[in-house]
């Protein structure tokens, strides 16, 4: 028997694999599960884009390594698509691919922190910032509650920046919706920039909003340049969570700290998905988004108001969110409880505390299932609660 290290001890279970084992298991009893848990779109990929991913990937040549900080070609489309979207200038070498947002959002740890530092986490949040982040680099986690009478935004001026290297920021945000406006964004540069500390923005749903809302860049506020680095990835926006493929950009010097401990763990995306990624970006021709993107907001706004109104007709009021697929609701109670009672009918939502402690009391639900099914959810949870 093979003890693991004392870093994953300290690790808690990834949450969707939890919630993943619990579906597979109540799948295999037959019974009809509604999946309103993790954030993997339902609506395919454009249709230029399954093309592209079938013409890339049947050139020979684009089976071969990728160049570590990914290909010049994908570089340069990133560029591009961060003048015409933000109207942010970058150099290709302020671009690196990732996997996928999630291993850059660990790894960037693996770059800068050392045994004993102190990485600020929103709470709740995406659990990767705390964990296969901050843990598994031996740093400590300090929570920056996000609270819903601040707007789900953290109270700076509460936060003892000693010890602290990092911190992870993400708006539109993951799991409570919520979105900021440059004011908020600015702050939070200038206590990354009087702190010394890094600021590692997860932008992963800018492009996932809706009532004509436009979610900012980091990158556009005056001195991010100095201390941030922000990331993005095609899954959101492009419906290609399985591909995996994504970028950091900004600051030269914390790019180059990830590329470093990238080109030791792995070889960057396969060539044809970056290939794939020069056309996705390309598809942008001005700040707006691309007539398919529209058209898959629109589509996802239309779930978001059924839902939003049959929670509020249940007696759960909640805010329409103006990005994300993610509804965050009060539960009132135990969120573990409340999830478990509404899986009982057939309906996996998250508990909030699954996200971290300041996440209880609030379920999230996502919108990434078809309108019928979650009219059919609504139902159910009707009939539970
Ligand atoms: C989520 O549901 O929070 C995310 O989609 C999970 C992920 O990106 O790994």
């Amino acid at each position: 028997m093979f003890e693991y290290a004392e870093r994953i001890k300290r690790l808690p279970p990834y949450l969707f694999a939890e919630i993943e084992k619990i579906q597979k298991e109540k799948k295999a009893q037959g019974i009809d599960l509604i999946s309103l848990s993790i954030g993997d779109p339902d609506l395919p990929p454009p249709q230029f884009v399954v093309d592209a991913l079938a013409a890339e990937s049947a050139n020979q040549k684009n089976h071969n390594y990728s160049f570590s900080q990914g290909e010049p070609d994908f570089r340069a489309a990133v560029v591009q698509w961060y003048k015409t979207r933000f109207g942010v200038d970058l150099a290709p070498d302020q671009v690196v691919a990732l996997l996928g947002s999630k291993e850059g959002l660990a790894n960037i740890a693996r770059a800068y922190i050392n045994p004993g530092d102190h990485v600020l986490c929103p709470d709740p949040a995406y659990p990767v910032y705390a964990n296969g982040g901050t843990i598994l680099c031996d740093g400590i986690p300090t929570p920056m509650p996000l609270l819903e009478e601040n707007g789900f935004c953290p109270d700076l001026t509460a936060v003892d920046a000693r010890r602290v290297k990092m911190m992870f920021l993400n708006y539109p945000n993951n799991p409570t919706a919520a979105t900021v406006d440059a004011r908020c964004l600015k702050q939070a540069v200038d206590f990354a920039k009087d702190n010394n500390i890094i600021l590692c923005y997860d932008n992963a749903y800018s492009e996932i909003t809706y009532d004509g809302f436009r979610a900012p860049s980091i990158l556009e506020i005056p001195g991010a340049m100095d201390v941030a680095i922000e990331f993005h990835s095609l899954s959101k926006t492009f419906n290609m969570t399985g591909d995996r493929i994504a970028f950091a950009v900004g600051n030269k010097d914390l790019v180059a700290g990830l590329t470093k401990v990238k080109s030791q763990i792995d070889s960057g995306p396969p060539v044809y998905t970056q290939k794939v990624a020069v056309k996705a970006l390309g598809s942008y021709t001005h700040r707006d988004p691309p007539e398919f993107l529209k058209r898959n907001n629109q589509i996802m706004q239309e779930r978001r108001d059924l839902l939003v109104a049959a929670l509020c007709t249940l007696g759960y009021p909640c805010e329409k969110p103006k990005a994300t697929f993610y509804v965050w609701v009060n539960c009132k109670g135990d969120s573990m409880k409340f999830a478990s009672k509404l899986l009982d009918a057939g309906v996996v939502v998250t508990p909030g505390v699954g996200f971290g402690k300041y996440g209880e009391g609030y379920i999230r639900i996502t919108f990434t299932q078809p309108k019928e099914r979650i009219e059919e959810a609504c139902k159910r949870i009707a009939g539970a609660l």
